[in-house]
């Protein structure tokens, strides 16, 4: 009797949004970090938010392999509407800027093998002040619907955040009732954490498939570090939040940007696949060194970051200022993603054996370097190892148990 009343609760904890997308955390391009609100096309033809631009993002990602790695959608972010409802009160796009309407622009996208993403605002006006949705929830995920848009961000500028509990759900299920599937992409819980009214994430991976818990990322090492430090103290939390469906979303990839180096590079691609995170590149893929290029389509970190179970990975060892070691369980049996993380700009040299950080079986394992794409080879259990972890960087392998 207990077995079953406890059978019966799991099942009910563990029920999410049920849309069948987001299964593995989403990637693709977002427009905000590397374009922001740039609406003046006439100063600023080349990089204004308009389909022009968007549409050079989308062949950049069939043409240069992004694509061919798993990179899928292409998304808009604030600024891309016109500042008033049409004559049917539903929302529509800045006439200079998309001059062939969102449907037009999703059909073009559609017609490359990819997927397009839109932005609305859960509150009276979106965060740099276009029509945001409330009171509209419904005539605006239909009109996204009937635009054959794929996913959805709402935003939470110019609301009441004590009302998202109630309001966000209510998005998820007009968006459901459009029949169309629209992952829904949260800010909720980020509104919540800011106001200091407790999260509950059950709630919230019922409603949403991905959703941000903390500020904005720039294109700054800093930013990274500051959002990477939040997971650190919230990791209790967040990872019984995500699975398959429902990811938590540490904010768009900067790799390729001017802000981040090399090996900052590296960690974030490292990091965002051990969060089992999405993977939303904002950068401009018309204009990006090939260096940057190899780190965002290095195939053997987007395995990780896309393993089937969509298990989230935690800091299980802490060494002296600044060097974690984080683990994701993987989708078969003893298989895991290792990340060696210093934060600190000098080079940092960890000694730790693989039982400390909680490595069991006894043939020992083996281990891939997948960011140099090497074989280190097979290691035991108890012996310690010095690994040097660059300067605000980190090391990544791919571990599996010997046979
Ligand atoms: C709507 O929700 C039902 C029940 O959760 C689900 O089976 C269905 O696939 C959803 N449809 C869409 C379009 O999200
Ligand atoms: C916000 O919403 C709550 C709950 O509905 C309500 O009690 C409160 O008055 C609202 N606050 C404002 C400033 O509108
Ligand atoms: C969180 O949300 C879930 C799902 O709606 C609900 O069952 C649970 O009671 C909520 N927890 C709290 C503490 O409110
Ligand atoms: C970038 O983010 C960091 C950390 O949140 C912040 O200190 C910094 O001021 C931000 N930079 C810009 C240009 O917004
Ligand atoms: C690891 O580094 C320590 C300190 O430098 C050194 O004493 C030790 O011999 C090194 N161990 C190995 C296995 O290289």
């Amino acid at each position: 009797m207990l077995a079953i009343t406890l059978l019966v609760l799991c099942a009910v904890g563990t029920q999410a949004l049920d849309n069948g997308l987001a299964r593995t955390p989403p990637m693709g391009w977002l427009i905000w970090e590397r374009f922001r609100c740039n609406t003046n096309c006439k100063l600023d033809p080349n990089n204004c938010v308009s389909e022009k631009l968007v549409k050079e993002m989308a062949d950049r990602m069939v043409e240069d392999g992004y694509k061919d790695v798993g990179y899928e959608y292409v998304n808009l972010d604030d600024c891309w509407s016109d500042k008033e409802r049409d004559a049917q009160g539903r929302l529509q796009a800045d006439p200079d800027r998309f001059p062939s309407g969102i449907k037009s622009l999703a059909d073009y996208i559609h017609s490359r093998g990819l997927k397009m993403g839109i932005y609305g605002d859960y509150g009276t006006k979106t965060c740099a002040g276009y029509p945001g949705s409330l009171g509209h929830l419904q005539t605006d995920a239909q009109t996204f619907a009937d635009w054959g848009i794929d996913m959805l961000k709402l935003d939470g500028c110019n609301s009441n955040v004590t009302t998202m509990k109630k309001g966000y759900p209510e998005m998820t299920k007009y968006l459901n009732a459009t029949g169309r599937p629209i992952l829904f992409s949260c800010s909720w819980p980020d509104y919540e954490r800011a106001a200091k009214i407790p999260i509950n994430y059950t709630l919230v991976a019922d409603n949403c498939n991905i959703w941000r818990n903390y500020d904005d990322i720039n294109d700054s090492w800093g930013s990274i570090t500051g959002i990477i430090d939040y997971y650190d103290k919230t990791q209790d939390t967040l990872v019984p939040a995500a699975g398959p469906g429902h990811f938590n979303d540490p904010d768009m990839i900067v790799v390729g940007d001017q802000g981040i180096n090399v090996n900052q590079a590296n960690a974030q691609m490292a990091m965002w696949s051990i969060f089992a995170a999405p993977l939303l590149m904002s950068n401009d893929l018309r204009n990006i060194q090939p260096v940057y290029r190899d780190i965002l389509q290095n195939k053997e970190v987007i395995r990780i970051n896309q393993d089937p179970a969509g298990k989230m990975g935690k800091r299980v060892l802490t060494r002296g200022p600044g060097i974690e070691v984080w683990l994701r369980p993987l989708n078969l049996w003893d298989e895991w993603g290792l990340v060696l993380y210093n934060s600190a700009a000098k080079p940092g040299t960890i000694s730790m054996s693989l039982k400390e950080i909680g490595f069991t079986y006894g043939l020992g394992y083996e281990l891939r370097d997948i960011l140099s794409h090497v074989e280190i080879g097979h290691r035991e259990i108890y012996p310690v190892y010095n690994y040097t972890v660059p300067a605000t960087g980190v090391l990544m392998y791919y571990a599996y148990p010997s046979e």
